[in-house]
């Protein structure tokens, strides 16, 4: 992988590190990704606009003070400067990598779920050594907190992100054994109003913040219409015809 070459001694470059840190109880980093943290010299985390990164804070008790960071400004809504900020952020890791130095990226969740890590490593790992020490994702940690079962037997889970178009999501609904929708947000009424009108009301449970202190939980039937907070989800319960 890759190599460079600093006044004429060759120093190995540093591995990108895609580290899942869960879903917000620091309890549930594992200990691989823990060990990895702790070794790192540069670690990097996303900030969503103003925002202190969460993935960050989640594991914030097991940093030194003595680790570089690398605060990834990705701006609110999109648009090309989201696009900048990952290239700009991959540029300075690179320049870490090159220089030796393994770089920890806190993702929150898991990597590879809607992860932020993967706009990096499409940019970095056709260059560098990479590992990707896989989290418990929301996907997970949602139906455990809420004590409900999400997949037996030959069930098929659907994962669905809210932003989609009602007739994409209906469509998909209709015949999901069970379905985890995520990026709620603004979204929430609009899914609300969606699953109640394809009689799945029932079924499904709103989490938000799962495993934090000031996680909620509760019935969908129950629920305001207000708009929810960014890390939120609604899991759509297994049929009642399903095989137990
Ligand atoms: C961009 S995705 C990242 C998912 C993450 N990589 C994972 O594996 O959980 C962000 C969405 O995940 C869900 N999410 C993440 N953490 C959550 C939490 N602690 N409680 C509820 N939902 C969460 C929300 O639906 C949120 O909008």
């Amino acid at each position: 992988m890759g190599i460079a070459i600093a006044v004429g001694v060759q120093v190995m470059a540093g591995r990108l590190l895609g580290l899942g840190v869960g879903p917000g109880d620091p309890e549930l980093l594992t200990l691989k990704a823990l060990r990895l943290l702790k070794a790192a010299p540069v670690i990097a985390f996303p900030c969503l606009g103003d925002s202190p990164s969460f993935a960050r804070a989640i594991v914030s008790d097991y940093l030194s003070g003595d680790q570089r960071e690398i605060a990834i400004n990705v701006p609110l809504g999109g648009h090309g400067g989201t696009d900048a900020a990952y290239t700009s952020a991959a540029a300075e890791i690179a320049t870490a990598l090159d220089g030796g130095d393994d770089v920890a990226v806190l993702c929150e969740g898991d990597a590879f779920l809607y992860g932020s890590f993967m706009y990096l490593w499409s940019r970095l790992s056709d260059r560098y050594g990479c590992e990707i020490v896989p989290g418990v994702s929301s996907l997970l940690a949602g139906p455990a907190r809420l004590a409900r079962p999400l997949a037996a037997g030959n069930d098929i889970v659907t994962i669905l992100p809210a932003p989609l178009d009602d007739a994409v999501l209906a469509a998909r609904l209709a015949d999901a054994d069970s379905a985890v929708i995520m990026k709620l947000g603004r979204h929430l009424p609009r899914i609300h109003r969606l699953l109640a009108r394809l009689g799945l009301e029932g079924r499904s449970h709103y989490i938000e913040r799962a495993t934090l202190p000031n996680e909620i939980c509760q019935p969908l039937n129950a629920l305001g219409p207000a708009p929810a907070p960014y890390f939120s989800m609604i899991v759509v319960g297994r049929r009642e015809d399903a095989p137990r």
